[in-house]
């Protein structure tokens, strides 16, 4: 559905300025997954910036989960390859374009979040990222290069990541301004971890810039496309209504809209049919597997904005788990929902959901089960 991508061009206009500026030469995107971070960067961020006198290079960190490393090494690998060749390097641009829908619907299928074998950069592979970056800065001639680095909260899941980490900020320490960088990443826990830890390489290194969530207008040009393409009228009001509720990711809503026009059914029918389909692709269920009961009853709490060292849930941990509602026991609770990538503090005492669909999981499992016991009891 290529022709439905919503272009941002202020927002890619906004962040380049803020480069110009000099403010800061690195910038990071910090925004939950499936927002339309990568198609940002890819579509309206890198062609701008080209036209602007970047030359970008594209890497997610991903690519190799478990050797990070490789991703950047190929992206600049290929960069370096095709800089002069422009009909070469756009080509490329629409390739990364194609893999990233490709995976997104591969994503929460595979256990692809955290490297099961993480192994570390070797220092010959080192050298060579610093080698293709000099090579490339050297053909850029007037042009700056744009490094633009995604799933770059994955630097802060593994110890073995360290070396790319220091080698990274090391690299572009020395070519300070010369070189300017976007980091891209979904998780608040661990771009945390990344930026804000004053042991980190990358403390006071990089600058969060916001990445809003679409809106109105967003939701404005699916009508159009809906009544003009496919001839489906529906007013701005339901779709907007039915956005909020998937956490307003545009992936979940192109799914939606699709199942609009394929099975010609309304959006409320087309809500319930993703809802599973979310519920599968996020593995709700195994993860609520995997959740103790503590910690289910303290990310409801978190969920609803409430505090869960409140006398109330103290109680209710101690009434319905085995273990004693006592602060220790919720603040373990706590550590093993951010390393679990469920919920992210912002700051003390507040939390950022990091799967807001799990909320709903929850609250239907628990009344199911709920039904289920009184049945048979
Ligand atoms: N601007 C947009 N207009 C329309 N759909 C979009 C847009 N951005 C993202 N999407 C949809 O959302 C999906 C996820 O986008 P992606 O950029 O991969 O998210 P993220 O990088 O935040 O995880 C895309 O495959 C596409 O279907
Ligand atoms: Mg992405």
């Amino acid at each position: 559905m290529d022709e439905w991508h919503f272009p941002r061009a202020q927002l890619a206009n906004h962040y380049l300025s803020v480069l110009e500026l000099g403010i800061s030469s690195n910038l990071a995107i910090i925004a939950p997954r499936r927002r339309g971070k990568t198609l940002f960067v890819l579509r309206d961020l890198a062609p701008l910036a080209q036209k602007k006198k970047y030359i970008p290079v594209y890497a997610s960190l991903w690519q190799n989960i478990n050797a990070p490393h490789e991703g950047l090494l190929t992206a600049l690998e290929e960069a370096v390859q095709s800089v002069d060749r422009r009909a070469v390097f756009n080509r490329l641009l629409r390739a990364k374009i194609k893999k990233t829908t490709v995976s997104n619907e591969l994503l929460g299928r595979m256990e692809v979040e955290f490297a099961d074998n993480p192994s570390k950069p070797a220092n010959r592979e080192l050298a060579c990222i610093e080698k293709l970056l000099a090579e490339l800065q050297a053909k850029a001639g007037r042009k700056t290069v744009l490094l633009l680095i995604d799933e770059i909260q994955h630097l802060a899941t593994s110890k073995a990541f360290d070396p790319l980490t220091y080698a990274l900020r090391t690299l572009l320490d020395k070519r300070q301004g010369l070189i300017k960088s976007v980091f891209i990443g979904s998780s608040r826990h661990y771009m945390n971890l990344l930026f804000n830890e004053v042991q980190s390489p990358f403390y006071h290194f990089v600058e969060p810039v916001a990445f809003p969530d679409l809106d109105k207008e967003f939701i404005d040009f699916l009508r159009v496309k809906l009544a003009n393409d496919h001839r489906i009228s529906i007013a701005a009001r339901p779709l907007q209504k039915v956005f909020s509720a998937i956490d307003c990711s545009p992936y979940w809503m192109m799914k939606i809209v699709a199942h609009m026009i394929t099975f010609r059914i309304g959006v409320d029918e087309a809500r319930e049919h993703v809802f599973e389909l979310m519920e599968a692709a996020e593995g709700f269920e195994a993860i609520a597997r995997r959740m103790k009961p503590i910690d289910k009853i303290v990310f409801l709490a978190l969920c609803g904005r409430q505090n869960p060292f409140a006398k109330e849930f103290m109680a209710r941990i101690g009434r319905e788990t085995r273990v004693k509602g006592v602060p220790p026991n919720i603040q373990r609770s706590i550590q093993r929902l951010s390393a679990a990538n469920l919920i992210s503090r912002i700051h003390k005492g507040e939390y950022y959901i990091e799967k807001p669909g799990l909320k709903r999981y929850l609250d239907r499992d628990k009344y199911s089960s709920e039904t289920i016991s009184s049945q048979t009891r």
